[in-house]
Order: structure tokens, then C-alpha cells, then sequence
């Protein structure tokens, strides 16, 4: 049996939150925040931390600087439950950061990536990456070291018998490269927002894309903010709605929403009630500063799945039986 429901290849970075500031900002001017937060970060960690608070079995591949930003990163994932004894710490590099600067709507996102540009497959120990029932990848365009690789790992993991998922984020270099649609061959479960998806299908709209990409992976499910999510499997269409939240911050609330729905996935859910617990997930994110902060909070965090996900089994280690 496998030590881990869920095994995550990717960043690990803290991000420094500043709210308040205007949306021009002048040259040598001092500019003023209203409020600063220093959390866990990047969407690979993100996944990982709360899917562990979901009650899953998460084991943890990544690399990280000889700095204290990086040991910060290790302890926050670690109380969580995360397994982090594979994380690398690579002598003489920096551990990334991000700073997110929040406007009224949408969000200034700066990222130096740091030592998730110098993962490879040689700081993979692949007994430890395939010990799990499903490998799941963020944040695809960020991991420049171990990208040329992730087909190979990808189509491992298959071979070994894991479920896998993917959600890209975004490209900083906007250029969508031909190389993912190799990879898509072996990934289940693809999880973009309706931007990603339209830049990965090279569509102009929604429905054309959603086309397009759900004839390439075996679950299609497009993020929608606060208007919640869709998937598609083969010419089958789901839709599924969040509950309403005061929203505090959506920062991390896809990479949540991800880990909702691999939660349910992985105990072999009907993908309307992967969508829904998705949903729900994504939503208690937003309710916290980052991406960590709502599902730190133990009371905070039962009393919403308890309200919005009753009956969605939120905790407990996942059934021996996977979907794939
Ligand atoms: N304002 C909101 N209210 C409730 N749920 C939300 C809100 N914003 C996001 N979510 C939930 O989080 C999910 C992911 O958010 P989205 O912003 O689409 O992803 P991403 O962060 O990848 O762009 C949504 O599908 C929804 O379930
Ligand atoms: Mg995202």
C-alpha cells in the first residue's frame, strides 16, 4: 500500500503580502500599506498544506535556499502534517519569494523564483515521488529546471499506477509553449482558470477551448472565481457553485480549490461532488489573508466545512481504493 495519498513536485516559498497600496506607484515616493502578511506560500505548497489539514497523507518534493525564509517555509508546511524530509536545501541559493500587492479586483503578483529554478530530476528520490496514490504538479511554467523532465516523470508515475493533476498557473512569460500539450497525455485531471484554459487551447472563447482541451485529459475543470467551476469529461458538462463568503483575500484560493477536489477524487467521489467540495475549499480560502491562513485556523476551518461540505466527508485519511 502507499505511504501517501498524495505526492507534490514543486516550489516552496513564502509570500509577503502588502494591502493597500495604489495601483500607480511614483518613482521614490515612500508608499504607505495598510497591512502586511507573511505567509506560506506558492501553489505547490499552497496544495499541499491544506490538502494535508483535508486529512490526506502528503508527501513533499521540492528545494529550498540556506536562508531562514526557506526554514520558515519547512516549519509552516511541517505543522501541518505535510512529510517535508525530501525537501533539498541547495547550499549558496536563495529561496524564492513572492511579493502580492492587492487591488481592488486583481492583484501586482512578483515572483523571484530562487531555488525552484534549480530542481531537477536529480533532487527527486522517485521511490519517495511514486510512494502515493496521486502526483499532482503547480505552477508548471515556474519549474524551469525540472521541466524538460516532467514527461518522463509524468508518464513514471502512470506506469506505477497513480492518478495524476495539474494545474499550469500562469506562464510570466506569456508564451504557452507547445511542450505541455505533450504532458497532458498523461495527466488526469487538468485544472486551469478561464484564462489559462484559453492560452493552453489557443481559443478565443470559453466553449471553444473547453472543447478543445477536454478531448485531451480525462477531467477538464475550469476555475471560475467567485462563480465557482465547471468540468468536463469527454462530451459530459458539470457545473458547481461556491457558497457566499465575505471575502478577505483570494490568494491561494485555486490551488485550494485543487486540493478540494483531488481530496474527493482520490476516495473515488462523483465528479459532482468533487466540484462541489472543490468549491467549498476554494471559497474558506478566501476568508483568510493567503493561501494557508483558513485552514491554520482548526475551529475556523471545521465550522465552514461543517456548514458548506456536510456530508462531503472533509477529514479522515483516504480510502485504500483510488478512482483511477
Ligand atoms: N469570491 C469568492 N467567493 C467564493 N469562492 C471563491 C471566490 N473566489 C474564488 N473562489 C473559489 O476558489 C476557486 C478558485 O478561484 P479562481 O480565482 O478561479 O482560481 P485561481 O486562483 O487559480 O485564478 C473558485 O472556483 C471558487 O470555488
Ligand atoms: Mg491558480
Amino acid at each position: 500500500m502507499a505511504s501517501f495519498d498524495v505526492s507534490v513536485i514543486g516550489e516552496l516559498n513564502l509570500d509577503l503580502i502588502l494591502y493597500g497600496l495604489p495601483q500607480s506607484l511614483v518613482l521614490e515616493r515612500e508608499h504607505l500599506a495598510s497591512d502586511l502578511s507573511i505567509t506560506l506560500g506558492s501553489s505547490s505548497a499552497i496544495f499541499a498544506h491544506n490538502l494535508s489539514y483535508l486529512g490526506n497523507r502528503v508527501g513533499f518534493s521540492s528545494c529550498i535556499g540556506d536562508d531562514p525564509f526557506g526554514e520558515i517555509c519547512v516549519e509552516r508546511l511541517s505543522a501541518s502534517g505535510v512529510d517535508v524530509s525530501h525537501i533539498k536545501k541547495l547550499k549558496g541559493k536563495t529561496t524564492g519569494l513572492t511579493v502580492i500587492l492587492p487591488q481592488r479586483k486583481d492583484r501586482y503578483i512578483l515572483t523571484y523564483p530562487g531555488a525552484m529554478y534549480e530542481m531537477t530530476e536529480r533532487e527527486l528520490d522517485q521511490s519517495f515521488l511514486f510512494n502515493a496514490k496521486h502526483l499532482h504538479l503547480s505552477s508548471y511554467f515556474l519549474q524551469k529546471g525540472i521541466r524538460p523532465q516532467l514527461i518522463d516523470i509524468f508518464r513514471k508515475a502512470k506506469e506505477a499506477g497513480l492518478t495524476t493533476s495539474l494545474d499550469t498557473n500562469d506562464d510570466p512569460e506569456d508564451r504557452w509553449s507547445g511542450d505541455i500539450q505533450l504532458l497532458l497525455k498523461y495527466v488526469d485531471i487538468l485544472l486551469p482558470n478561464e484564462r489559462e484554459l484559453c492560452k493552453l487551447a489557443q481559443a478565443k472563447d470559453l466553449e471553444q477551448a473547453a472543447e478543445s482541451l477536454s478531448q485531451k485529459v480525462r477531467i477538464l475543470v475550469i476555475k471560475r472565481g467567485s462563480q465557482g467551476a465547471m468540468a468536463r469529461v469527454g462530451k459530459e458538462k458539470y457545473l458547481a457553485f461556491p457558497p457566499v463568503v465575505d471575502v478577505v483575500d483570494p490568494v491561494g484560493a485555486g490551488d485550494t480549490f485543487d486540493a478540494g477536489f483531488v481530496h474527493q477524487f482520490i476516495r473515488g467521489a462523483k465528479i459532482e461532488d468533487c466540484l462541489k467540495f472543490a468549491n467549498c475549499a476554494g471559497a474558506l480560502s478566501v476568508t483568510r489573508a493567503g493561501g494557508t491562513e483558513a485552514f491554520r485556523d482548526a475551529a475556523h476551518r471545521d465550522a465552514f466545512l461543517r456548514k458548506h461540505a456536510a456530508g462531503h466527508g472533509q477529514s479522515g485519511t483516504a480510502s485504500s481504493k483510488p478512482a483511477g
